[in-house]
């Protein structure tokens, strides 16, 4: 009879026994099938073995036939052993088709998610070998192949890789391989994730993935594209009531289910895409039309749907987001001065925004100056035609030049946009044509001061100093949007945004690491330079107990700039004590394996952080120039994530508000205040370095 049947007959009359019933030679007949099926070849023969006791024999006749329906719960793992079937997703249609020797359905059981596609015969008479959950999860769960593709017409749409993922909830012991996206398509991404994402969790602690996307997407696709995909995610609900044979009712209930979840994570996703880009939603007109009918929708859809509490949260958010829009409409933009000096440093600040309007000077060969207005993200072409507009010059005869005190020239490309908070510390902005470059000098203001302030600065206390330091840097360092940190690395003129609040922070770090070595340098008397020693390393101590390693570490690097530490003799009548913190402050410092003894200390700080923002910086732009954003034309995620991870710490430094301790907060100390907003410095590394040897020289 066996022989009558023929070897396929054969095989599947043993691969409709159950499990418990099939016998050794059975056993060995189905795995000797196993291992010319395409889809197990990379499995161990330990694996196959297991498999031949589990695997089911599946077929159906007609061809139309649904498997199984996206959005539902996974229960299989599907291989095809003869004939094609199609992969459909709601809104898509087909994606493509697979064959003979491919499997499917295995996405939902390793992660745990919703079937991402429905799965439809496309011809009679298909046959499948099957594996359930139980049983995948027990032989296949954590040695499936590594990597996944989803294909759809016949491009690589998603790329997946296992991970080891540990249980979400805290103390969690279980942990198992995971699939995460390594590269995709913007929209498949988005997809992906949306199915990912657990309802019940907070969104940022269980869905880091989907975090992500929100941190970085504009990397790889713009607001103004993103939005029409939002929507897209988002259908219109075409709910007809009319059904009135019970199974309809089945049917609907099922894909209202599957419908108004979908609509919820669409609908939390879309929040916490509008809070991190916060402020600058409403720089795009673009972005708050979306939202405004995102919100309309929604609205139409909380009258039949259970979406009553989202639907609240969203009118928050667009009301707050499109008043913000009006009212910054209505007063006009916030003019804003020189940023180097003023009193503005006086004032709480306000971060920068690209269509804020700025007041600066523009100076000539001569030194004589002109004052424009231009937006905060204006173009060095907007600018140079502002200059020339007010000297009644030709424009395309101007450059714009950044000038330093040192006499170094930037000449500015027409492209370039908001120069002028990159300037160095008394840098200034120049225009002239190309045959004056050659007679530009510095003004005699950017060489900075000729006396020292330690007598202002001495009659402070070191904690008090270091106090307004940090409430000053905190005031920068807020004001720094997340994606200043992306626009930073990645060019800001791609973005069209500004990064001046980024600038200005960095800027800071400067100044202050400028200020010790002025201070020291203009500082003719040795008994008062070891005072002064001192009293910045006391500085240094306090920031750090405030956890300002920003200040920190700009105040030790002063210390450590070759015009200070070559001061010998100044050292040497250091008292011991304060030797040995300095030494220590230097160590935390070493750069030595990657940053390590660093990296150790901030590692077991809690926030409020100020972190030393240069080497955030440095990781971002390493990660940035070491990894291709794309790879064979899918975004490269794992770059992604790698620095989101990045902006995640910046983000993790300031989940707190900085609350010192109330004495601190009880005196005002008005003129610290403003001393520490004022610095004046010299910018000038050959003037420090003369300074310096005219205090101690060099010993022959
Ligand atoms: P799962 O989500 O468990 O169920 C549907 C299956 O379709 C899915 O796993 C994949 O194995 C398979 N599939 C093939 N191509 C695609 C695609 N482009 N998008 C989603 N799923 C796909």
């Amino acid at each position: 009879l066996l022989s009558q049947l023929g070897p396929d007959a054969h095989l599947r009359m043993i691969l409709r026994k159950r499990p418990s019933e099939r016998t050794a030679d059975d056993l060995e007949i189905i795995y000797e099938e196993l291992l010319h099926i395409k889809a197990l070849s990379h499995l161990s023969i330990t694996v196959k073995r297991e498999l031949s006791g589990v695997l089911i024999f599946e077929s159906h006749a007609q061809a139309g036939t649904v498997l199984f329906s996206q959005g539902e719960e996974g229960a299989s793992w599907y291989i095809i052993l003869k004939g094609s079937v199609n992969v459909v997703i709601y809104g898509k249609g087909v994606v493509c088709t697979l064959h003979e020797g491919d499997d499917f359905g295995k996405l939902a059981l390793v992660n745990d998610a919703p079937r991402a596609a429905s799965i439809v015969l496309r011809e009679d008479n298909c046959h499948f070998l099957r594996v359930d959950k139980e049983d995948f999860n027990r032989i296949l769960r954590d040695v499936e192949a590594n990597t996944v593709r989803l294909k759809e017409h016949h491009q690589d749409v998603l790329v997946l890789e296992k991970s080891l993922s540990r249980g979400s909830q805290p103390g969690a012991t279980s942990s198992h391989h995971k699939y995460t996206v390594m590269s995709g398509t913007p929209e498949k991404i988005l997809e992906h994730l949306l199915e990912m994402m657990r309802l019940d969790a907070q969104f940022t602690e269980s869905d880091p993935a989907l975090d992500d996307f929100v941190l970085m997407h504009c990397v790889f696709i713009p607001n103004a594209k993103l939005c029409p995909v939002l929507t897209a995610q988002y259908p219109l609900t075409a709910i007809s009531w009319n059904y009135n044979n019970e199974l309809s009712h089945f049917l609907l209930g099922l894909k209202l289910d599957y419908t108004l979840n979908n609509k919820r994570r669409v609908v939390r996703l879309v929040l916490r895409w509008a809070a991190v880009h916060g402020r600058h939603l409403q720089e795009e007109d673009a972005s708050l039309a979306f939202l405004q009918e995102f919100l309309m929708s929604v609205t139409a859809d909380a009258r039949v749907l259970p979406l009553k509490d989202q639907l609240t949260e969203l009118q928050k958010i667009v009301n707050s987001n499109t008043e913000d829009a009006r009212s910054s409409q209505k007063k006009h933009k916030v003019l804003l001065r020189q940023f180097s000096m003023g009193e503005e440093k006086l004032q709480k600040r306000q971060p920068i925004k690209s269509t804020d309007e700025i007041l600066f000077k523009v100076y000539c060969c001569d030194h004589t100056y002109t004052t424009i207005r231009v937006a905060v993200a204006a173009s060095v072409r907007e600018v140079v035609d502002a200059v020339a507009d007010k000297l009644g010059s030709a424009a395309q005869d101007l450059l714009l030049v950044s000038l330093s005190s040192a006499g170094d020239k930037v000449i500015h490309s027409p492209g370039d946009i908001s120069v002028f908070s990159t300037l160095t510390v008394n840098g200034r902005l120049f225009a002239c044509t190309r045959a004056q470059l050659g007679s530009l000098v510095p003004l005699p203001e950017q060489e900075g001061p000729s006396a020292g302030s330690l007598a202002t600065f001495e009659l402070m206390s070191s904690k008090d100093v270091a106090y307004h330091l940090t409430v000053y840097d905190w005031e920068l360092f807020n004001c720094v949007h997340e994606h200043e940190l992306l626009y930073n690395t990645l060019g800001k003129h791609r973005f069209k945004k500004t990064t001046a609040n980024l600038d200005l922070f960095l800027r800071r770090f400067n100044e202050i690491q400028l200020w010790v070595v002025t201070e020291v340098c203009l500082c003719t008397q040795l008994n008062k330079r070891v005072q002064l020693f001192k009293k910045f390393i006391k500085i240094a101590a306090h920031c750090k107990e405030y956890r300002n390693l920003n200040s920190f570490f700009s105040i030790i690097m002063g210390m450590s700039n070759p015009a200070v530490s070559r001061l010998s003799q100044t050292w040497e009548k250091l008292p011991s004590k304060f030797k040995k913190f300095y030494g220590e402050f230097e160590n935390l410092m070493d750069p030595s394996r990657n940053h390590r003894a660093y990296r150790l200390t901030v590692g077991k700080l809690q926030p409020p952080v100020i972190p030393f923002m240069p080497l955030l910086i440095k990781d971002m732009t390493f990660t940035h120039e070491g990894n291709k954003t794309f790879v064979d034309n899918l975004v490269n995620f794992e770059k992604m994530r790698m620095i989101a991870n990045t902006l995640k710490i910046v983000r993790f430094c300031r989940s707190q508000t900085f609350s010192p301790d109330s004495s601190q907060t009880n005196k005002s100390h008005p003129e610290v205040r403003s001393y520490v907003r004022q610095l004046n410095v010299i910018d000038n590394q050959r003037s420090l370095t003369q300074l310096s040897h005219g205090l101690e020289p060099r010993r022959c």
